[in-house]
């Protein structure tokens, strides 16, 4: 059959316009990636087409998040690969296929995976065709492994992090097997590109700069289950952006663990600050954020590329972790509460519209009232726009776990102390805002009434206003009359 394709002779960039029907799946498997996943893929389909004959209806999958940005982003991988083997997508666990893409920074998120695991069990029981899948953070501790292998025998497949991007290749196994499938490696150097992609938002985009954190904050077990710090490749990133530009996009989150060490490592030696220049210069992209920034390597060179940006958003996320020099030593972050206050007060002094918002911990070992005065100092002193506050979380196999620990109640009362801080910092400046006409990316529909939008100001203030759908994925000035608290009451400008 000569218009077979055998994908050892396409070209990285034609591999994402290939037919995967046409595929020639009975020739040897490509030894390289991305080709051995587009292979894998166009496998697959004939796995899920003969399923999806057998039980009489199209195969739909689900991909449930838990965690942050860059977890998002892998769960758009995953359903890219998802729609190129044939699946059709939904967001109900009663899906043929249930993926669970978890976090394990705290263990509430750790939690909350085993509750609604139990769930999907209890349908699996009524629906013995549904498969269940899990990967993510968690799946990259040992003891989770265990706990899934003894008591939760009816997931189908187990994968972690380091090798998601042969998730087409798993699939195939899990389809060939009837037993739990588990896969994780414990790290990985490999950064496969071109593989598909399905985004959530036409409009906006989170974009991959760099995988992984060498920071190694004592409480913090991220290093652990994402691996060590590796950047990709300038001309990848601006590749990928100039793609997602020309297919609609406004807005790209530039994502990694500590992107103000973007760069080290490659051979030629980009800075984070000449990254954005570049990604500045994508036409067609109006808006660019990023996270998280590490305080202690923020540079004087990306300020003053913030500031004379017209599309780098005026919103910083600096987290603070705590304001006590003492409990910050003890998490290894390597700056001080002055070193802290001197960077966010320069960063007010040089961008003063900028928006600046933080994650603060409470209840670290060793942690006192007296610390606690310091952190909620710091609030005051920076006066934050937004700020994540959780409880301590004992990580096993972090530093921090063997530390001696605060007693709960203690912690659930210095919480509230600095909850009430930032909420009251919060506010103020908010109001600050009434009566500004500033521009503003119309986000999505009003959930509870669907004649108002949602739109997102460049410093991250959401305001909402009478709208309709065809508005969505725009930037419209809008007038700020009401402040409501944390958010806004707006009407557009016309003319
Ligand atoms: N790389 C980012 C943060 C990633 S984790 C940074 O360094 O800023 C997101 C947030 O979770 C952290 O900023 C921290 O505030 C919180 N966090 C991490 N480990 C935690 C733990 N063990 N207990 C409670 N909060 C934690
Ligand atoms: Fe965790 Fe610290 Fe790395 Fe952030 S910088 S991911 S808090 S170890
Ligand atoms: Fe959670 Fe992993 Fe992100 S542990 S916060 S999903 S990097």
């Amino acid at each position: 059959m000569d218009s077979y394709i055998n994908l050892k002779n396409i070209e990285i960039e034609e591999l994402k316009h290939v037919d995967l029907d046409r595929v020639n799946v009975n020739c040897n498997v490509p030894d390289f990636e991305p080709q051995r996943q587009y292979y894998y893929m166009a496998k697959c389909r004939e796995s899920v087409r003969a399923e999806s004959e057998r039980l009489g209806h199209p195969l739909t999958c689900a991909v449930i998040t838990f965690g942050c940005q860059m977890n998002a982003r892998d769960s758009e991988k995953l359903l890219g690969i998802l729609k190129a083997v044939g699946y059709a997508v939904t967001d109900s666990e009663t899906a043929d296929f249930v993926i669970y893409n978890t976090c394990t920074v705290r263990d509430n998120a750790n939690q909350r995976v085993y509750g609604r695991l139990g769930h999907l069990g209890a349908m699996k029981k009524n629906n013995p065709h549904k498969r269940i899948a899990l990967c993510g953070c968690m799946m990259q501790e040992q003891s989770v492994i265990e706990k899934l292998r003894k008591s939760y025998s009816f997931v189908d497949l187990i994968f972690g992090t380091h090798n998601l991007y042969k998730f087409a290749e798993l699939l195939c196994a899990m389809y060939e097997s009837d037993r739990m499938l588990i896969d994780i490696w414990k790290d990985t150097d490999a950064i496969v590109e071109q593989l598909p992609v399905s985004r959530k938002y036409p409009y906006k985009s989170g974009v991959n700069i760099m995988f992984g954190c060498n920071n190694f904050c004592t409480y913090c077990i991220v290093p652990y289950v994402r691996g060590r710090e590796r950047s990709r490749d300038a001309r990848e990133i601006l590749r990928e952006v100039e793609h997602l530009a020309s297919d609609g996009v406004k807005e790209v989150m530039l994502l990694g663990q500590n992107v103000n060490s973007y760069g080290t490592g490659l051979a030629d030696g980009i800075s984070f600050a000449e990254l954005l220049r570049e990604v500045e210069k994508v036409e067609g992209i109006e808006r660019i954020r990023f996270m998280t920034s590490h305080p202690k390597d923020l540079s004087d060179e990306l300020i003053g590329v913030m500031k004379e940006s017209d599309k780098i958003c005026r919103h910083l996320h600096l987290p603070l972790q705590s304001g006590s020099s003492k409990i910050l030593k003890a998490m290894n972050r390597r700056y001080d509460k002055e070193h802290y206050l001197a960077l966010a007060l320069k960063i007010r002094r040089e961008i003063p519209d900028i928006a600046i918002s933080t994650d603060i911990i409470v209840g670290f070992p060793g942690e006192t009232a007296e610390d606690v005065d310091d952190t909620i100092d710091v609030i005051r002193r920076v006066a934050f726009d937004n700020a994540f506050t959780f409880q301590y979380s004992r990580r096993t196999g972090t530093p921090a776990a063997a530390m001696e620990q605060v007693p709960a109640v203690e912690v659930t009362k210095q919480f509230d102390r600095v909850l009430s801080a930032v909420q009251e910092t919060a506010r103020e400046r908010a109001a600050l805002l009434k009566g500004q006409t500033l521009p503003a990316l119309i986000e999505e529909v009003n959930e509870k009434d669907d004649s108002y939008v949602v739109g997102r100001l460049s410093n991250n203030t959401i305001v909402h206003l009478k709208g309709t759908l065809d508005m969505i994925g725009t930037i419209r000035r809008i007038k700020l009359t009401e402040c409501r608290g944390f958010y806004y009451m707006g009407v557009i400008e016309h003319g």
